[in-house]
């Protein structure tokens, strides 16, 4: 089984439902005319423009994805939403371990892998993120604060759980402060990650998940950055607000694959 590359965008709590809409029409019009359709594109507006996003994806090849979902099945859980309901919408993937997540919301490695195992059984995909601080970096402690955050979460997972993952790599002094990880910083991290996966599960899970890089991908740095064949595409925040610059790092996504 190939594994997959995916450029997926991250809108965070960003645009109305108007702006939201006028942004997918944009991209939809793009992606239709410029690009190869190798690359998977995967949207994640926040939850309350999904059902509309899904409708106006139809048919285009475009996937949805939410930013996070709820750790509970169902039932009385005030402001929350669950993965059946993400689901529903047409969503096939959940953003779960973001940064910010992870600091504003005190999501935890058990959190994350109580919300890992319901994505996964109401039909979600998740794309797991990990990745550490300037202080962890700086300490020369990265590889050890990203071991501990995938084997804390996905420790004992089944193979075929594996196989629906994908990963996301992404440091926090590169979200979003336009200080992107050099190709060489990100892919040394990506090929700990594909060994760490061969080491703990085994070669093929390895080969298989689709591992993906994130914090300041533009359209002038994607190139250099999916360049290594480790590195299998990016999770977008800023870039991908702007139909296109996104469109712009599909592209490039495109290009490599030939
Ligand atoms: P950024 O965000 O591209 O704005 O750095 C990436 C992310 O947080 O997923």
């Amino acid at each position: 089984m190939e594994r997959r590359k995916i450029v997926a965008g991250n809108w965070k709590m960003h645009k109305t439902l108007e702006e939201g809409l006028a942004l997918v029409t944009e991209i939809k019009g793009i992606v239709k005319s410029e690009c190869s359709g190798k690359t998977g594109v995967i949207l994640c507006p926040p939850f309350i423009h999904l059902s509309a996003v899904s409708r106006l994806l139809d048919g285009s090849g475009i996937e949805l994805g939410a930013q996070n979902c709820a750790k509970y099945q169902e039932g009385a859980y005030t402001g929350e939403t669950s993965a059946a309901m993400l689901h529903s919408t047409g969503a096939k993937y959940v953003i779960l371990g973001h940064s910010e997540r992870r600091q504003y919301f005190s999501e935890d490695a058990a959190e994350l892998r109580v919300k890992i195992d319901i994505a996964q059984e109401n039909g979600l995909t998740p794309i797991f993120c990990c990745g550490e601080t300037i202080e962890q970096r700086n300490a020369g402690n990265h590889y050890h604060i990203i071991e501990a955050q995938i084997m804390g979460s996905l420790s004992g997972m089944a193979d075929s759980a594996m196989q629906n993952l994908v990963i996301a790599y992404e440091p926090v002094w590169a979200i979003g402060t336009g200080v992107t990880a050099t190709p060489e910083q990100a892919n040394e991290v990506h090929i700990f990650i594909r060994n760490l996966l061969a080491q703990k599960w085994n070669p093929e899970i390895a080969a298989q998940v689709s591992i993906l890089y994130g914090g300041s991908v533009k359209p002038d740095n994607a190139a250099n950055i999916f360049a290594y064949p480790d590195i299998d595409g990016g999770l977008i925040g800023g870039a991908a607000l702007k139909a296109r610059d996104f469109a712009e790092i599909i592209k490039a996504m495109d290009k490599i694959q030939g």
